[in-house]
């Protein structure tokens, strides 16, 4: 049976598609509002319920947002101190949690941080971390995936003012693309609608339409010469093999955890949930291109089986690019860590039949908001092997950054160059990180499949650094 047919009983079936593309071809893709805290070392978020028209046809689907209706501003941080102040609107509680920072488990905003409806939380983010690019979501335990999918994410950029030394565009809009990617289901009329099945609760929900920033459809303008895409998967569970149709270079320049020391070209990039990856694409050739993901290795026959067509990208003629050469050296620093010989840690993502549909865990157990379940010393360098025997499964760890020392007990594919804190794990990785950032029983981090079903599900757990 075809996820189509079988979401016609339910939530009747939306026969828009790519088909409706043809309407938006003079549409174009718009950044999320930039919030500079490099000055003020200050920002406001407004956790909102809303409305958006994403077909443009006059049916409202009920979103959340922040500072808005659906998603909320790039935060540009730079090191420092940076104060928030997040005040929830909506009427279910919440938490805001900062996706790569290297910050204490008492303001990472897990599943333990609650902010009810009307409440205020205000936590202050010492910065103090290498250029990158990050992200914000929401992290309330078995829900997750309905508040990240109905647009409770955003995207933080960490500067430090040099990319015009190393050659980078670095012009928001411009030469500087934020692109969250996001998959979505829609119903008959339009509307987003969010697939509770047992299908979508297995292999994650897939929608078959690639929304950009909240849009559907658009297209990004470029200069003619280098354009930086910041690439941010906040799908629930979509993986993206990413290649432009024309078979053009990605050229990546940063990983989850920032800055490689130098360019690794590639024309193939897989970017699973939760990860980052800055790519800098030529437009010299003054050609538009097509940026498309192949088939999700893990969506299985019912769901979103097929490409996707996730951005067309138009050259501006008029538009003189500032960068035109691909700079060499980045000067981000490669993962050196006293890698220890043997693993200390084993952890298993369990899923399967044994368990009961729908049932996941890690190690055996499904998470539990009591249960600390791993203790870590502050200042330990550890090796951890996490291992899975049915589908693949994105692996992030709070409050760290991991090298990644093999996958499939196979050397590491090139996009794994660089720092990270979030791994696909096919079958077996394993992960070298040095644990800086405290966190006590009361605020203890999360380590989890970022497939929001899954950790909802339970393929989390929760550790101390002490
Ligand atoms: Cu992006 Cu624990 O999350
Ligand atoms: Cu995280
Ligand atoms: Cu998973």
């Amino acid at each position: 049976m075809q996820r189509r047919e079988l979401l016609a009983g339910g939530l009747g079936v939306l026969t828009l598609g790519p088909r409706a593309w043809a309407n938006t071809a003079h549409l174009h893709l718009k950044m999320p509002p930039l919030l500079d805290t490099t000055s003020s070392g200050r920002a406001k978020l407004t956790i909102e319920a809303g409305e958006v028209d994403f077909w443009r046809r006059g049916q409202m689907s009920a979103t959340k947002g922040f500072n808005g209706a659906y998603l909320g501003p790039t935060l540009r941080m730079r090191v420092g101190e940076v104060a928030l102040d997040i005040h929830n609107q909506s009427r279910e509680a919440t938490t805001v949690h900062w996706h790569g920072m290297l910050i204490p488990g008492a303001v990472d905003g897990g599943p333990h941080q609650m902010i009810e409806p009307g409440a205020w939380w205000s936590p202050v983010l010492p910065v103090a971390q290498a250029p990158a690019t990050l992200w914000y979501h929401a992290h309330p335990h078995g829900r997750t995936a309905r508040d990240v999918y109905a647009g409770l994410a955003g995207v933080i950029h960490i500067v430090d003012g040099q990319d015009d030394a190393r050659g980078l565009p670095h012009h928001y809009g411009e030469d500087d693309l934020t692109l969250v990617l996001q998959d979505r289901l829609f119903d008959a009329h339009g509307r987003m609608v969010y697939d509770d099945s047992m299908p979508s609760r297995m292999h994650g929900l897939h929608g078959d339409v690639v929304l950009v920033n909240g849009q559907i459809g658009a297209r990004a303008q470029v200069p003619k010469g280098l354009t930086r895409l910041r690439l941010v998967n906040g799908s629930n569970a979509r993986i993206y093999p990413l290649a432009f149709v024309d078979g053009r270079e990605m050229h990546v320049i940063a990983t989850d955890g920032g800055y490689l020391p130098k360019p690794v070209a590639l024309t193939h990039l897989v970017l699973a949930p939760g990860q980052r990856a800055e790519v800098l694409v030529d437009f010299a050739d003054g050609h538009d291109a097509l940026l498309r993901a192949a088939p999700d290795p893990n969506a299985g026959p019912m769901g979103g089986g097929g490409a996707l067509d996730v951005l067309a990208l138009v050259v501006d003629h008029d538009k003189r690019a500032r960068m035109r050469r691909v700079p060499q050296d980045l000067g981000g620093q490669a993962p050196a860590l006293q890698v220890p010989t043997r693993v200390d840690r084993v952890l298993s993502l369990d899923m399967g039949m044994r368990m009961g549909a729908g049932a996941f865990a890690i190690n055996g157990a499904p998470f539990d908001m009591a249960t600390i379940n791993q203790r870590v010393k502050l200042g330990a360098t550890e090796r951890w092997r996490i291992t899975s025997n049915m589908l693949l499964h994105p692996f992030h760890v709070h409050g760290v950054l991991f090298q990644v020392l093999s996958l499939g007990d196979q050397a590491p594919p090139a996009q794994y160059a660089g720092w990270h804190d979030t791994v696909l794990v096919a079958g077996s990785a394993e992960i070298a990180m040095r644990f800086t950032q405290s966190a006590s029983d009361a605020h203890p981090f999360m380590y989890h499949c970022h497939i929001l079903e899954h950790e909802d599900g339970g393929m989390m757990g929760q550790f101390t650094v002490v």
